[in-house]
């Protein structure tokens, strides 16, 4: 009787440390900085983030292309080993998308991964990586996102396996994996390559294709950027460190002018999902494009 009793007390301490383990941490509103939000800055962050990749309505179940990624609607199925995503609406529509969401709603979606009802969000939307974005940055991108159109309609809810439906447990995910610091350490005498850092780790979030996974679905930094299976398609997502078999060969000249036209020094043309980014990527000043062609020839060459 006492073992039960013991064994119960053990499943209730352990129920109860869970349920604070898991509780969804917000920011506050007044931790905020005081910053005035600039939507011009913030479309060069909606680009440089890839947000239309995933959020764009399709256009006859095709992707959208042009200007018709400036419409959020959402809808996009992605086909994981944990069951299917379905992309929201975060067009700024009042009832079906995010026009009503306060900046710091947004900042904590983006940041902490927490919804303004204060659940978690899986981390099928990249915030591990949005986390390491300046928060002023985060706050243009949504002054920006307001002026784009509304797009009416809400997107069927995901389709995942037990027990990924409980989103309470991603909060002992984020403990292990939603951290703010940056992956690697560059040489800071660099701004080109501090910048291109900012860029590749954070809203870029090129780690969560170019990086390999643990079986929890973290990224392997000590793998950074050294290629991992293509989880979108079939095949492997390229090396792209110094000892990437391809982009050795390349210069910076040649790394800029891929993410610019999509086509390799080889005159081939970029495939599979890398094809929507380089279309994002296109969007951005050449400035943007050297730092991240800088930054990826700095870091560490992994084989
Ligand atoms: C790889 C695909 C992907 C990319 C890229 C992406 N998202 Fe998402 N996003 C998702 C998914 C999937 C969800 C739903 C997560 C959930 O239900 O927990 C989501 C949810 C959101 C939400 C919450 C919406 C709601 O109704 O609660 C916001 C806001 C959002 N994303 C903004 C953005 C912005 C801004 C960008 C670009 C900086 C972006 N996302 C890039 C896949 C993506
Ligand atoms: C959605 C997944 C995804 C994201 C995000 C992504 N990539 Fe890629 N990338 C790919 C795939 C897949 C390829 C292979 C393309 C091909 O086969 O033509 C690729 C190819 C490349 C190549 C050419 C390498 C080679 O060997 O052919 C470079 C350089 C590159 N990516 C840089 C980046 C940078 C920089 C970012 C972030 C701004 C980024 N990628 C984000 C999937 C991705």
């Amino acid at each position: 009787m006492r073992r039960i009793g013991f064994a119960f007390a053990i499943l209730v301490a352990a129920g109860l440390v869970g349920w604070l383990l898991t509780t969804p941490q917000k920011i506050a509103e007044s931790a905020l900085p005081d910053h005035g939000p600039d939507p011009e800055a913030g479309e060069r962050v909606f680009w440089a983030g890839g947000c239309a990749s995933c959020h764009a309505s399709s256009v006859d179940g095709r992707r959208a292309r042009g200007d018709a990624r400036l419409l959020l609607g959402g809808g996009l199925e992605l086909d994981t080993p944990y069951g299917v995503f379905r992309v929201p609406n975060i067009s700024s529509d009042v009832e079906d998308g995010i026009g009503a969401w306060s900046t710091a709603e947004f900042v904590n979606a983006m940041q902490a991964g927490v919804s303004p009802a204060g659940r978690h969000y899986y981390p099928s939307f990249p915030y591990t990586s949005y986390v390491k974005m300046p928060v002023t940055d985060v706050m243009d991108l949504k002054a920006f996102l307001d002026t784009l159109p509304g797009v009416e309609g809400r997107v069927a809810p995901h389709t995942l396996e037990f027990p990924w439906t409980l989103r309470r447990g991603i909060g002992l995910w984020k403990r292990l994996y939603l951290d703010p610091s940056p992956v690697l350490s560059v040489d800071a005498s660099e701004p080109l390559v501090e910048r291109g850092r900012a860029l590749v780790e954070g809203i870029g979030h090129c780690g969560e294709c170019h990086t390999p996974r643990d079986r929890f679905g973290g990224l392997l930094t000590e793998r950074w950027l050294a290629g991992a299976p293509d989880l979108e398609g079939s095949g492997r997502v390229p090396n792209i460190t110094p000892a990437g078999k391809t982009i050795s060969g390349w210069s910076v000249r040649d790394l800029v002018y891929y993410f610019e036209s999509g086509f390799t020094p080889e005159f081939d043309t970029v495939g599979g999902s890398m094809v929507a980014v380089q279309e994002n990527l296109a969007e951005l000043p050449r400035s943007d494009l050297e730092a991240v062609a800088a930054y990826l020839k700095a870091i560490p060459a992994v084989d």
